[in-house]
């Protein structure tokens, strides 16, 4: 099927490059120019396991194309893809300024054409947007009688993006309109799956109930986390013991840093604003953004415990993005980890596969490293703050005969305690006894 995606960005270009390996006609529309342009000669601007890889093979096949041109997209598909981005405002809620220009244009590109009674087209938007949004563009388009609007919320995790898309657990078709769900069947046809199939608001509110609960379980396992170090029970095996019922599940379960990137803060606050803009508390969801928010201070002040002056001490952080095999830093614990052992009088050296560069600008006093051993070397602690596997699987006694003080601090539960205690450093988690 001839499909378009308008907004090239991680959930776009996702989408794209996966719709393309199904075996469709894809093209790809963005109103930068120069990304335009390196994307048609196979390069993502991104760091994504196997993505730039998959593009490439598409673009040789001629799957998918991509352009500046959103009347040459929008007139050559039967699904017109909206993947914009909606970033949070000042108060939490959703910008949905970019969502509305697209659709703007989408109106006017279909309006001047001859065929616009004939071409049955679905606009599907994939961006998050608040519960209602989707109805509302059905009635403002819904004096275009072939023109069809459905809400189609993206699962993929930054990380594994185009396994996610291409296996999912489940698609979710909100239309309340036959002709838009007929398309998407038909375009989804070649995936394995339980498809749900509901309202348009249903499907809105089940991206935001989505995230917004795999947010609580990190931050109620936080929440436990810091029970469990004040009692001296050990917060993983907790989890293992809890996760095998299999109403609560293995998943998300993690203790750690708190939960970053650019959707469980964003989609948090902004369904919390929902709530609000409609009279509605939500206070367990309130707690969960504040839990989340004081974690790394929590972990600060654990290992305040162990190294009760940090000033003058030199903190060793390995890891700076917001989770591993990604390059993004939105919302990553790293940029609120920083700044407090600043605060504290802590000097920090750092070591990221990708992220150096960037956290350079913005914390010039950091000192970064091309290994992990090289961040360590003099320092008088470590801190595993994301499970890179280059910063977990480490030789231990080459990390101790680096370090000052016996300390390695994981703000990831991640490492192996056994070999760290046996190369004779003391292992710190989170709520780990
Ligand atoms: C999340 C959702 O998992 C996807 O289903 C969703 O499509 C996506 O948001 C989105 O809305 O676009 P993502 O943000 O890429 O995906 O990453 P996750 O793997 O969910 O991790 C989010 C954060 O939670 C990371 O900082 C991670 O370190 C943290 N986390 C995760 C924990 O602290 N503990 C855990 O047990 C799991």
């Amino acid at each position: 099927m001839k499909i378009c995606v308008i907004g090239t960005g991680y959930v776009g270009l996702t989408t794209a490059v996966s719709f393309a390996m199904m075996g469709h006609d894809v093209i790809g529309i963005d109103i930068d120019q120069a990304k335009v342009a390196r994307l048609q000669a196979g390069e993502t601007g991104i760091y994504e396991p196997n993505l730039e890889d998959e593009l490439q093979k598409m673009l040789a096949l001629g799957n998918v194309s991509f352009s500046s041109s959103l009347e040459e997209g929008i007139l050559a598909s039967k699904a017109i893809f909206v993947c914009v981005g909606t970033p949070p405002q000042a108060d939490g809620s959703a910008d949905l300024s970019a969502l509305h220009q697209v659709l703007a244009a989408i109106r006017e590109t279909v309006e001047q054409t001859a065929d616009k009674a004939q071409t049955a087209r679905v606009i599907v938007i994939k961006s998050t947007v608040p519960v209602g949004t989707n109805d509302r563009i059905a009635r403002l388009f819904a004096d275009l009688p072939n023109l069809f609007i459905a809400s189609n919320p993206e699962f993929l995790r930054e990380g594994s993006a185009l396994h996610d898309s291409l296996h999912p657990a489940r698609i979710v078709l909100g239309t309340e309109e036959p002709q838009a769900l007929a398309i998407l069947e038909e375009l989804y046809a070649s995936i394995d799956c339980v498809r749900v199939k509901t309202t348009r608001a249903n499907a809105e509110m089940i991206k935001y109930g989505s995230n917004a609960f795999l947010a609580t379980k990190i931050s109620f396992m936080n929440e436990l986390a810091r029970l469990s170090a004040a009692l001296g029970a050990d917060i993983r095996e907790v989890a293992h013991g809890m996760g095998l019922d299999p109403r609560i599940g293995p998943y998300f379960l993690g203790a750690g840093l708190g939960y970053g990137g650019s959707c469980f803060p964003k989609d948090t606050s902004a369904l919390t604003e929902l709530g609000a803009q409609h009279g509605v508390q939500m206070p367990l969801l309130q707690q969960v953004q504040q839990i989340n928010e004081q974690q790394p201070a929590w972990f600060v002040a654990q290992m305040k415990r162990h190294v009760p002056v940090l000033a003058g001490r030199r903190i060793a952080l390995l890891g700076l993005s917001f989770k591993p095999k990604t390059d993004d830093l939105r919302e990553a614990a790293s940029l609120r980890l920083i700044p407090l052992l600043l605060q504290e009088g802590a000097s920090v050296s750092a070591y990221d596969p990708l992220c150096n560069e960037r956290v350079r600008q913005l914390f010039p006093d950091v000192q970064f490293a091309d290994t992990p051993y090289q961040a360590l070397a003099g320092a008088d602690a470590g801190v595993l703050v994301t499970e890179w596997e280059q910063c977990v699987n480490l030789d231990f006694a080459q990390v101790r005969a680096g370090l000052k003080l016996p300390f390695l601090f994981d703000g990831r539960n991640a490492w192996n305690k056994q070999a760290i205690t046996e190369a004779g450093l003391r292992y710190i988690g989170v709520g780990r006894s």
